[in-house]
């Protein structure tokens, strides 16, 4: 079964002489349990696929379907319950919310959810993490390494069943 399917996605930034073709045409299939890279130079557009693929920014043309759901038929809100659900993403500059601890990072899309977080994974995410002592911190109290290591429990706190991570170990050991 294909967890992802897209066709023919093109991404064009800004207008006239800043026009800026970030995608051209990409299609491609994804199997539920494969593990895929995007590789490329800086600059190529791997960033601009994930945010499409994660439901954070919109193509300009083409389709996205994740598990049956083709999500450029969503509006606003079906998409934001649809990537609380459904997508992990683990952006490259970790977009954590500033006023939040570690914990109430980790664990917003769950309570956006109006659902309870599991503790036991968050515990357990916590520590594989090596984020036991800094609970309580803010982001900017944290190094950026810590930080990406929020980014990933964060991700990781929905189950979800597409993960999306954008050089997810940029910054750590
Ligand atoms: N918000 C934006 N507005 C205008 N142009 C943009 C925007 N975001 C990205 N671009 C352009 O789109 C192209 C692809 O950018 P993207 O961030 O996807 O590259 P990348 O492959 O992730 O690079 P890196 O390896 O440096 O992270 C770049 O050439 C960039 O100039
Ligand atoms: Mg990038």
């Amino acid at each position: 079964m294909n967890i992802l399917e897209i066709r023919d996605l093109c991404k064009v930034y800004g207008k006239g002489e800043t026009e800026v073709h970030a995608l051209k045409n990409v299609s491609f299939d994804i199997e539920q349990g494969e593990f895929v890279a995007v590789v490329g130079p800086s600059g190529s557009g791997k960033s601009t696929l994930m945010h499409i693929l994660g439901g954070v920014d919109v193509p300009t043309s083409g389709t996205v379907n994740i598990s049956g759901t083709d999500i450029s038929g969503l509006d606003e809100t079906k998409l934001a319950i649809f990537r609380r659900r459904h997508i992990g993403l683990i952006y490259q500059f970790y977009n954590l919310i500033p006023i939040l601890n570690v914990e109430e990072n980790m664990t917003l899309p769950i309570l956006l959810d109006r659902k309870k977080p599991d503790k036991k994974l968050l515990a357990e995410l916590v520590d594989k993490l090596g984020l036991s002592d800094r609970l309580k911190h803010l982001p900017n109290q944290l190094s950026g390494g810590q930080q990406q290591r929020v980014s990933i429990g964060r991700a990781l706190m929905n189950h979800p069943s597409l993960l999306l991570a954008d050089e997810p170990t940029g910054n750590i050991d």
